[in-house]
């Protein structure tokens, strides 16, 4: 097997006395799809946070490519997050004042790298297509998610987290075909 993209080793949280988890092993390889599954509470979304370097941890290490998240400051951690990290957040996070095409762009604009084509091609495979001028106030829940997928996707990010990413989504996918 292929070295693994991810490691986490020994990763343990707490809230005070609370232990959310404790002594998590896991390898994540490229192509590798896991699921991460437990009842609510149970620390998924935490873990998922921990691995994209958005919440920190009490022990053990997350490395990426052999590189310590835990050693980088705010900064650094940040910009590895813009090139490696596709981040579906439970709750969308859309921003409110940029409308939906700005919005899938926007890690686009972070990398420098603006590409409407593919901005566009983002929204039409997750059947958006006609609504990249709307504001997110506009969008049904179902359709706000899958603005979220199209932005976490459109950089093509080696990681790809999602937190409860389908709740919102109808059980089958639009039409037009999915792109990764
Ligand atoms: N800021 C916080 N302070 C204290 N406890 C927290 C905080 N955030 C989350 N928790 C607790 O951590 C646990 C894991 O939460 P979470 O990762 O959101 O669970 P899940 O995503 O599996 O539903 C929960 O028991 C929650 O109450
Ligand atoms: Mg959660």
């Amino acid at each position: 097997m292929t070295a693994p993209l991810m490691q986490l080793r020994g990763l343990t949280k707490r809230y005070g006395e609370s232990v959310v988890f404790g002594d998590v092993d896991m390898d994540v390889h490229p192509g590798e799809f896991i699921a991460v599954v437990g009842e609510s509470g149970v620390g998924k979304s935490t873990l998922l946070n921990c691995m994209a370097g958005l919440d920190t941890w009490d022990a053990g290490t997350v490395t990426h490519r052999g590189a310590d998240l835990g050693a980088m400051d705010d900064k650094a951690r940040a910009i590895w997050r813009r090139s490696h990290v596709g981040f579906v957040f439970q709750a969308f996070h859309v921003l409110p004042h940029l409308d939906v095409a700005q919005n899938v762009a926007l890690p686009l604009m972070l990398l420098e790298h603006n590409d409407a084509a593919r901005v566009r091609a983002m929204l039409q495979s997750v059947g958006l297509g006609e609504m990249g001028a709307r504001l997110p106030q506009e969008l049904s829940g179902g359709q706000l998610q899958r603005v979220a997928i199209a932005r976490a996707l459109v950089h093509k990010p080696p990681l790809l987290l999602a937190d409860e990413p389908t709740g919102n989504l109808d059980p089958r996918p639009p039409r037009a075909s999915w792109i990764c």
